[in-house]
């Protein structure tokens, strides 16, 4: 039988980004359909342990490719934290099939590459997971992690999430309110955008001498 380990769903699920972050040399951006492969590449590139709290268990780099091919086929959405071009850690957000009159729901997955971790990205992923979500009208956000990943069950807690416990996993909800309107349409335009123009000076950067790249 779960347990409700934690309820605080009404505060806001939101709050003030980290500064720790801001000092970090990557870019924090929509991945692209274009980019689509660095998201399989990021999955391969995580250490043992990593890749294990992930995905839930031992996972070889076949499942990983396959596991890729169904993501892009079921149209997730992927928040990136790239570093020189490179994808080191990812937010996805997964929307739902819900009966009519249920809660819209989706549910969220990060990883980070280890070298990257403990830093603040998965924090500031999980920001930009939860406006993604509010903008696509989710109400119930969940997020499905290891007993043992202390960090992952601090992300949920500080977004104010309900956690269950059931067995060696915990579930997150975090409860969202609806915030669909014509500005988040509007901004999700102009980010999809930006991330364009983003990935464009990126590439750009890395294609200049590394005197002349100004970092
Ligand atoms: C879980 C994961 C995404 C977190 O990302 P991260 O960048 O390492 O995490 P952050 O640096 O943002 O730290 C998150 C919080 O955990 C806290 N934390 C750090 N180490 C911790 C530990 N050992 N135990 C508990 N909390 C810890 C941090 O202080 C921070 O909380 P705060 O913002 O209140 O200070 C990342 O570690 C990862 O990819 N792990 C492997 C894949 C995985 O487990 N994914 C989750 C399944 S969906």
């Amino acid at each position: 039988m779960p347990s409700v380990a934690l309820a605080r769903n009404a505060r806001p699920a939101t709050r003030q980004p980290l500064p720790r972050v801001s000092l970090l040399p990557g870019q924090v951006r929509p991945v692209l359909s274009g980019e689509f492969h660095q998201y399989v590449e990021h999955m391969l590139r995580l250490d043992a342990q990593s890749r294990l709290t992930r995905f839930g268990g031992p996972t070889s780099d076949e499942v990983v490719r396959r596991h890729g091919e169904r993501m892009r086929a079921g149209g997730v959405e992927l928040i990136g934290y790239f570093v020189e071009g490179v994808l080191r850690g990812v937010g996805e957000l997964h929307m739902l099939d819900v009966p009519a009159g249920q809660p819209v729901s989706a549910e969220a997955a990060f990883s980070v590459e280890r070298e990257w971790q403990g830093k603040g990205i998965g924090s500031l992923l999980m920001d930009r997971i939860v406006s993604l979500a509010q903008d696509r009208g989710v109400e119930d956000l969940a997020i499905i992690f290891l007993a043992t990943n202390g960090r992952m069950q601090r992300i949920v807690v500080n977004h104010y999430g309900e956690l269950t416990r059931a067995e060696d996993e915990m579930i997150g909800h975090v409860h969202l309110p609806r915030r669909q309107s014509a500005m988040s349409f509007i901004r999700h335009l102009v980010t999809a955008s930006l991330a364009v123009v983003d990935s464009a000076i990126d590439l750009q950067s890395r294609m200049l001498p590394p005197a002349e790249r100004g970092n």
